[in-house]
């Protein structure tokens, strides 16, 4: 026992540790529960969950790319109702902080979606995919258009009283303008940041990779991008931050931390080494060791210009 304490807040979210797992990269904890310790992670966020199942796109969904991956799963997911019955036995067991991702073809449905899932004592948080199609406003992703970001933190924020994060899309001008609007509306963090638009084709047949045509782009590839963002909202936002982007080791998420994240979630890394959340909590309790950091909140925003 090293006696840092590893503990953080993400607005009034407490976290024994700043790992926390991202949503659509482990199911809904069940698909990697075997290969890793889930109850010495900060926590899991859920596959984007909606009111209705919803299948998803059809194959071929994931492709690799130079330093990461597209996929276009198309928001597959079990539905709020089978959510409840089905997993939430699992999740409950687990000694980790559960956050539920909830994704909406409407604002109305993601309001719904808040209020059933309300009353789950287990759910601790809500984070929210802003990154879908609105369907009433022909198909325009709510994400990318900043008084329909505003609109839904407002109208969700009515529904719950629990820590409310919206995560942001990096596909936008100006993404400290949308962490704006989400404190002005009363949400309590953001996360940042959901994929980025890309796609892949095959010289030989010269069709798409993926059947969507496009997909997001996630992995190291997008390290870079995501620290610039995660920087750009600590700098004009009083808000707190969940960095994501490309994470692959703790030095990645020391870094995330020290460009303004009070958490990190990992995504693309699971499929690679499932018990990567495990070795990155060891590693940064390592660093701030060695750099007598004996909180490891004070990291949050420590960068020297
Ligand atoms: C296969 C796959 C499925 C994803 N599904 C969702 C999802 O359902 N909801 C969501 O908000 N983000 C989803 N994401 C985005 C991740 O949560 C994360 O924001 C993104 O992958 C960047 O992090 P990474 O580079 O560590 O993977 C998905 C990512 C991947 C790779």
């Amino acid at each position: 026992m090293s006696g840092i304490d590893l503990s953080v807040k993400v607005g009034s979210l407490k976290l024994k540790n700043p790992i926390l797992l991202a949503s659509g990269t482990v199911g809904y904890g069940n698909e990697i529960a075997q290969f890793t310790d889930l109850s010495k992670l900060g926590g899991i966020v859920t596959k984007s969950l909606s009111l209705k199942p919803r299948k998803g796109n059809p194959p071929q969904r994931i492709t690799e790319t130079p330093s990461g991956m597209l996929n276009a799963i198309g928001l597959a997911n079990v539905g709020v109702e089978v959510f409840i019955k089905e997993k939430i036995p699992f999740l409950k067991k687990l000694n980790t902080t559960l956050i539920c991702n909830i994704a909406a073809s409407s604002i109305e449905e993601y309001v719904e979606c808040t209020k059933i899932l309300n009353d789950e004592e287990t759910i601790q948080a809500f984070e929210i995919n802003v990154s879908c199609p609105n369907v009433k406003e022909g198909g325009l992703v709510f994400g990318n258009d900043i008084k329909s970001v505003g609109r839904i933190t407002e109208q969700v924020r009515k529904a719950t009283n629990k820590p409310l994060i919206i995560k942001l899309s990096p596909n936008v001008p100006k993404i400290s303008d949308f962490a704006e609007v989400v404190m002005k509306e009363g949400g309590d963090a953001v996360s940042a940041i959901n994929t980025l638009v890309g796609t892949s084709f095959d010289i030989k047949t010269r069709r798409p990779k993926i059947k969507n045509i496009t997909g997001g782009l996630s992995g190291p590839a997008i390290k870079p991008i995501a620290l610039a963002k995660v920087l750009e909202i600590k700098r004009n936002v009083d808000i707190p931050i969940i960095g994501i982007g490309g994470i692959m080791d703790w030095k990645d998420a020391i870094e995330f931390m020290i460009v303004g994240a009070s958490a990190v979630q990992l995504g693309t890394v699971n499929f690679i080494n499932p018990n990567a959340g495990i070795e990155i909590i060891d590693g940064m309790e390592s660093y701030c060791e060695q750099y007598s950091v004996n909180r490891i909140e004070e990291l949050t925003g420590s960068f020297q210009l």
